[in-house]
């Protein structure tokens, strides 16, 4: 069960214990942190999943895919850490992840 970090718009941390098997954007959403839409359902085509990892972890994440990429240039906070967290799979090695909610677009 990978504990991950979460930091809320308004700059709260809070740390959730995750599910394997999860994504990390239903992670988020059954820990009750309702600030991120996640409005597809987590089918990749809606970019309201949209967080920053911390680069420590980048590595451990599954690369960035075409259709996430071009769902994240609809963003106007796009950066480097930038992912879409329906498209993050919890594996026990993320234990420990940190991940901020990126502003509302
Ligand atoms: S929940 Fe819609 S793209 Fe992630």
């Amino acid at each position: 069960m990978p504990n991950i970090i979460v930091t809320a718009r308004d700059g709260a941390e809070r740390e959730i214990a995750a599910e394997t098997g999860l994504s990390l954007m239903e992670a988020i959403r059954d820990a009750g942190i309702d600030e991120m839409l996640a409005l597809c359902g987590g089918c990749c085509s809606c970019a309201t999943c949209h967080v920053k990892v911390d680069p420590a972890f980048t590595a451990l994440l599954p690369t960035v895919s075409e259709d996430e990429s071009d769902l994240l240039d609809s963003s106007e906070h796009r950066d480097a850490y930038s992912r879409l967290s329906c498209q993050i799979p919890l594996t026990a090695e993320l234990d420990g992840l940190r991940i901020a909610i990126a502003p509302e677009d």
